[in-house]
């Protein structure tokens, strides 16, 4: 068929198409501009000018923790656009040039303590890319260079990054904002007896040049930016999966993943496709302040979870879940937060269900309730609006944000919401959810509408607006938060009052199976021990159960809390040994806040601290100053 002036129809549908596909596509990584949601945490003007793709080169010095760096970025600008402002903190800038070599003129703003300065970049709408070459500091906040001392292996250096949630700005200099998100190549020159790993497309060994080459191809924000480097050797542990360590880690690390490629099938069965097509783990340094982070690629985890047993694995469920929730649909901003971690808790818990059963699930869940409940009543003392999901961070640093509240809370919240339309209804809806929102950001309004639209009607009994304005806007946990349910730890319960009447081993396991208990019906144990239990009482324990020398750091971390508060002298040593040895703050936090209850506990804590400090990345120094100040 034919037209008018004799263009085939094909043709005209052809062109169409094509325009149709380059204006969606001009825009592609990021929401069209004048939608770009405000970030209190952030000096970024994207509706001005947005950053659609990095190009780094770097190179490290291990001598002087230095990284000299270019980053090349592509710009989409508005047609008014007078400069392009990026995040930075602690940069030393060289120069700024344009994609015709030109020098451009910038100002790099006061420094702000938490949010760092603002790099304001002279450019005009035809500037489609700045590279600006720069050093970082050997204080980089996300940044930790250990000395050899501080590794496994104890002969070769290592380094790692944790950029969420504002720490980006320290290597890079970046739009940091959770809601801007950017391909990105790198080029990374290392010593040649190290291995260099980031969140992209990574190598298996090293190569006799040093220089290594990334890609990341689907657009990613900048606190999933990410970079390590070691001595560091890998093993496949699937047709898409692996794990990387140092070289004596590395056959337990991969013993302790072994089900990883089960575990992502499980995750895809549940709520759809892999999108990022590996997974690989790296397990690092115990320095690591997290648990795990979900760098896209490639988890960056902590050692402490390499408990021999798999019985710490829930972490990888939580990390792989990342993969939908926050690396494909992100939190706008830092106040949606339980966005990223409330939903990666909730599928976390059911990738669990999936493969070990709705009794371990459970444990889980009764030990998330444990930990909000606590939460709850120790923020609501202080700061009660912090236990609201939405929360404002406005002039604070993001991560006051990290509490229970948004893992816990926003668990509960989606548990209930589960069991208030039935399963079947709510997968399929969030399944939707992470496809139709895939590499795009998140508000929790925004969350709240497509939830009415698509999941909830004048119908459903109990999920009107006063639902949402008490779970999400308002205090404390609402009343009809989910009860978990679990039978072993309701036998854990007796088993405890029968050991209080009779300290006997034997019955303990004749009657209740404490021979069989899992890590969690033990921290469920401990947990419930009461707060001044006894030194008689500890070591009677000890004898039985021998606590103290746990190699289950979720064990020890929570006995370590009763060797504190009772001065069990017995246990100072290994106490010490973990305060020093371990950075992960999640542990430290609590035992060095039980410490500080008392005079001679602080003058431990103190003289601990002194040893410890070098060995904590700044994320975890930075809290603990914050407490022994
Ligand atoms: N993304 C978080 C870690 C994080 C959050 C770092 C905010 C910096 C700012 C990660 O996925 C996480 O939640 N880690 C937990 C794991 C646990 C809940 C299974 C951790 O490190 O303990
Ligand atoms: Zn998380």
């Amino acid at each position: 068929m034919k037209t008018k002036n004799n263009i085939p129809s094909q043709l005209i549908a052809l062109i169409l198409a094509m325009t149709l596909f380059s204006q969606c596509n001009s825009h592609k990584a990021n929401e069209p501009m004048n939608t770009v949601i405000k970030d209190n945490h952030s000096y970024a003007n994207p509706s001005e000018s947005i950053v659609t793709h990095l190009d780094w080169t770097a190179e490290l010095d291990f001598e002087k923790h230095i990284i000299a760096a270019t980053a090349k970025l592509t710009l989409d600008n508005t047609p008014q656009v007078k400069h392009v402002i990026l995040d930075t903190k602690g940069l030393n800038i060289v120069e700024i040039k344009n994609q015709d070599g030109e020098t451009l003129n910038y100002e790099l703003k006061p420094e702000d303590p938490i949010l760092g300065s603002a790099l304001l970049i002279e450019i005009d709408p035809e500037t489609t890319e700045v590279s600006i070459t720069y050093q970082t500091t050997p204080e980089a906040e996300a940044l930790q260079w250990l000395t050899p001392e501080q590794t496994q292996g104890k002969v070769k250096p290592f380094l790692f990054s944790q950029s969420q949630a504002i720490l980006a700005r320290s290597w890079i200099p970046i739009q940091d904002s959770p809601g801007i998100r950017f391909t990105y190549t790198a080029e990374v020159t290392v010593p040649r007896d190290l291995l260099p790993l980031m969140s992209a497309s990574n190598p298996v060994e090293k190569n006799t040049t040093g220089t290594y080459h990334f890609e990341m191809k689907q657009p990613i924000p900048a606190y999933l930016m990410a970079l390590t480097v070691g001595d560091i050797d890998f093993l496949p542990l699937g047709q898409r999966s692996g794990v990387y360590a140092e070289p004596s880690m590395l056959e337990k690390s991969a013993d302790e993943f072994e089900g990883l490629e089960n575990m992502i099938a499980a995750a895809e069965e549940l709520y759809g496709a892999y999108r990022w097509d590996r997974y690989d783990i790296i397990v690092l340094p115990p320095s690591f302040p997290f648990g795990g982070m979900e760098n896209p690629r490639l988890t960056f985890a902590t050692p402490t979870i390499i408990a021999g047993d798999k019985s710490l694995i829930s972490l990888v469920a939580h990390e792989l879940a990342h993969s939908w929730s926050g690396n494909l649909v992100t939190n706008a901003t830092w106040d949606d937060f339980w966005l990223n971690e409330g939903f990666t808790v909730y599928f976390e818990n059911r990738i669990m269900e999936s493969l070990y059963g709705r009794e371990y699930s459970e444990m889980l869940a009764m030990l998330s309730l444990q930990d909000l409940k606590a939460e709850i009543i120790e923020i609501s003392a202080t700061n009660p609006a912090d236990t609201h999901l939405k929360l404002n961070l406005d002039g604070r640093n993001p991560d006051d944000g990290l509490t229970a509240i948004a893992y816990d809370k926003g668990y509960f919240f989606l548990r209930l919401i589960e069991e208030t339309v039935g399963r079947e209804k709510w997968d399929a809806f969030v399944k939707n959810y992470f496809n139709t929102n895939a590499f795009k950001v998140m508000t929790t309004e925004e969350f709240v509408e497509i939830l009415q639209r698509d999941l909830i009607d004048e119908n459903t009994v109990g999920l009107d607006s006063t639902f949402y304005q008490q779970w999400i806007y308002g205090p404390e946990l609402p009343a009809n938060c989910p009860q978990p349910v679990s039978n072993k730890f309701d036998n854990v319960e007796k088993a405890l009052s029968n050991w209080q009447e009779n300290h006997d081993t034997v019955t303990l396991d004749s009657s209740y199976g404490s021979s069989q208990w899992s890590t969690h019906e033990w921290l469920h144990f401990i947990r419930l021990l009461p707060e001044n239990y006894g030194i008689e009482e500890m070591t009677l324990l000890d004898d039985a159960f021998d606590f103290t020398n746990s190699g289950n750091s979720e064990i020890f971390a929570l006995w370590a809390v009763q060797i504190i508060s009772n001065q069990y002298e017995a246990g100072y040593p290994n106490l010490e040994k973990f305060l020093v040895h371990t950075g992960r703050r999640k542990f430290l936090t609590p035992l060095y806040k039980e410490l500080i209850k008392t005079e001679e506990g602080t003058e431990m804590a103190r003289a601990i601290y002194q040893k410890a400090r070098p060995n904590y990345h700044s994320v975890a120094y930075n809290s603990i100053d914050a407490l022994l100040k």
